[in-house]
Order: C-alpha cells, then structure tokens, then sequence
C-alpha cells in the first residue's frame, strides 16, 4: 500500500525527517527556503499532511486548492498561523505541540526580563565598543527583581512557570491578569493574586506578556496601556508580535516613558519595526524563547506524534479542533 504524502515545509532535525519516513511519503524544505504562500499552497496540493511551524500559514485560500489535506501538525504551541475555523469547516485537524517547551520557555521569560532590568546587553554593547574607560558608581544601574512586583499578562503554563520562578525564586510579588482567573488551588501554587488589567499595568515593576495572540489580543499593550505602567517598569513580550504595537512602544522607550523593554517577537517578524533598532533600552532576540535542542527535538517529534497517530488509525496527542476528528 502507498504511503501518504506530507510535507515538511521548513527544515527540522533530520532524525525526525527520517522517522517520517518511515510513515511517509516526505517532500521536506530541508534546504529552509523562504517559500511565498503561494509556493506553500503548491507543494501542500497533493498532500494529505503537513508539518508546519508558526511561520507558515494555513487559512481558507490555502485549504482551496488543497482538497486532499487531512492535518495540519505545527511545531510550536502558539497556532496563530491557523485560521483555525477555515480548517474546521474543511474537515483539516489541527495540532500544536504544548508542554514541552513550557519550562524552557519560562527559563526565557526570565532571563529576558533579568537582562532588561540590568541592561546586560546594553552594557555588553558599550564594553565592545571600547567606551569602558573607568567605573563609575551609577553606570548601568537598572533596577532589582529581587522583592519587586512580577505582572503577568496571561496565565498559562509558561506564565504559571515564570510565576514561579519569580515567587519561589526571588522573593517577588507575583500578580496576574488572565481571561479566567486561575482556581485557587493554582493560584497558591504560583503564589499569584489576581488583579484587573489597568491595575496590573499600574502596579507591576516587571511586566511579561505571555498572552496567545489572537484578534482580540491584537495591540493589548499599545500607547495608551503603555502610559499607564510606571516610569521604572520594564516589559517583555516573549509571546506574539502583534500583541505589543511596536512603534507605540518604541516611541514610549526613547522618551523614557517606561524604562526597558525586554521582545522575543515582533510585528512582522523577521522584520524589527526601525524605531526599536534605535533605542538603547530594549533588548531584541530573534523568537528564541524555546530554542533548546532536547526541546525543540521535543516539539518537533510531538508534531510528528500527532502526523502518525492520525495516520494509523490513533488518537492525535493535541488537538486544536478535536470536533474534525468526530465528523471523520
Ligand atoms: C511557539 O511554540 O509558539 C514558539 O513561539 C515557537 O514558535
């Protein structure tokens, strides 16, 4: 019997290619070419499976010229690349691959937010540029996170972890904002009190968004959340570009409106909005925050997990739109 087709559209550790194939007929990106959606949506047309990351997006213009895809398994917990109803209707599952990045990506969450409030890499820049000629008592001074107040914006897996980083940790003051509020059972594991929006914004001394993206997250830390938040409050966004309006924030951090920003992702990514390439206050990662190799293998043979249980007959692990599963 033939094997179903997939297709790896970008390019992954070859052991988890390999194993693919041993279920599949592969057609992989290994060489990781800058496909438009256009090429995407023709590669995809005689495949019943792809795997995808957050990159590549699947939406109704897509799934029109690709009748025979069954799934569509991505490599990263985020899905915002779906347009998830469009795959619902055309029968196409949906999968992510939660969990096992939540830990590493807390660990990003944090060092982000240390590096931002101790300007590590501002200071490493003036080092490297021979500027370090003597010490002086208030250089680079930023501000602790020991003891400080800790917000966060989400409270998820990831903001559940960095909660705990940060109460167990360092002593810190752990408030959150969330569209459920936690059950209390949770919320004392995390140490965590709930607050409102605006008074989170107000209060936090570090605030970390860790938010999904989605219409109604779009620009929730814009100019007018951003004039809320304290002059010596630092932010960082290690969830979705979008999510913070980036010219907004630029413009908050050259005039000093709040201290540093600490992104892992932005709007338009790869693509950094020029105002942030400007300003000194703000560290900038390329979307890193998973970036560990058992981890990232992790995601990437969870999105595999998920292609071949389809395939043979199993229940896939994560499901997004587990309702397409009931109709097959
Ligand atoms: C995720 O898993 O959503 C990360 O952002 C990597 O894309």
């Amino acid at each position: 019997m033939s094997k179903p087709k997939i297709l790896i559209a970008r390019a992954v550790f070859p052991e988890v290619v390999a194993r693919l194939e041993e279920y599949f007929e592969v057609e992989s990106n290994q060489a990781d070419e800058t496909w438009s959606k256009a090429e995407l949506a023709a590669r995809l047309r005689d495949k019943a499976g792809a795997f995808t990351t957050g990159g590549d997006r699947i939406d109704a213009g897509v799934l029109a010229v690709c009748p025979g895809l069954k799934i569509c398994a991505n490599m990263a917990v985020g899905y915002n690349n779906f347009d998830l109803d469009a795959m619902t209707a055309a029968g196409v599952l949906a999968t992510n691959a939660p969990d096992v990045l939540t830990e590493t990506t807390a660990d990003f969450g944090f060092a982000l937010m240390m590096a931002t409030a101790r300007r590590i890499t501002e200071s490493e820049h003036y080092l490297r540029a021979g500027q370090w000629t003597k010490w002086r008592y208030d250089m680079f001074s930023g501000s602790d996170i020991h003891g400080a107040t800790l917000g966060i914006l989400g409270m998820g897996r990831i903001g559940q972890g960095i909660a705990k980083r940060g109460a167990l940790g360092f002593g810190m003051k752990v408030i959150y904002h969330n569209r459920s509020r936690l059950d209390a059972a949770l919320e004392a594991e995390c140490q965590a009190s709930y607050v409102s929006k605006e008074e989170l914004l107000k209060t936090a001394d570090h605030l970390v968004l860790v938010l999904p993206y989605s219409p109604a997250s779009h620009h929730a830390i814009g100019a007018a959340e951003l004039a809320l938040m304290k002059p010596t409050a630092t932010l960082v966004n290690i969830a979705r570009g979008g999510i913070v309006d980036d010219a907004a924030l630029a413009a908050a951090l050259k005039d000093k409106r709040i201290a540093a920003a600490g992104l892992d992702v932005f709007e338009g990514e790869p693509l950094v909005h020029p105002d942030l390439l400007d300003v000194p206050n703000v560290v900038l990662t390329p979307h890193i925050a998973s970036a560990t190799i058992p981890t990232r293998l992790a995601m990437a043979n969870l999105a595999a997990d998920n292609l071949i249980a389809f395939f043979t007959g199993k229940k896939p692990l994560t499901p997004l739109n587990p309702a397409v599963l009931a109709i097959k």
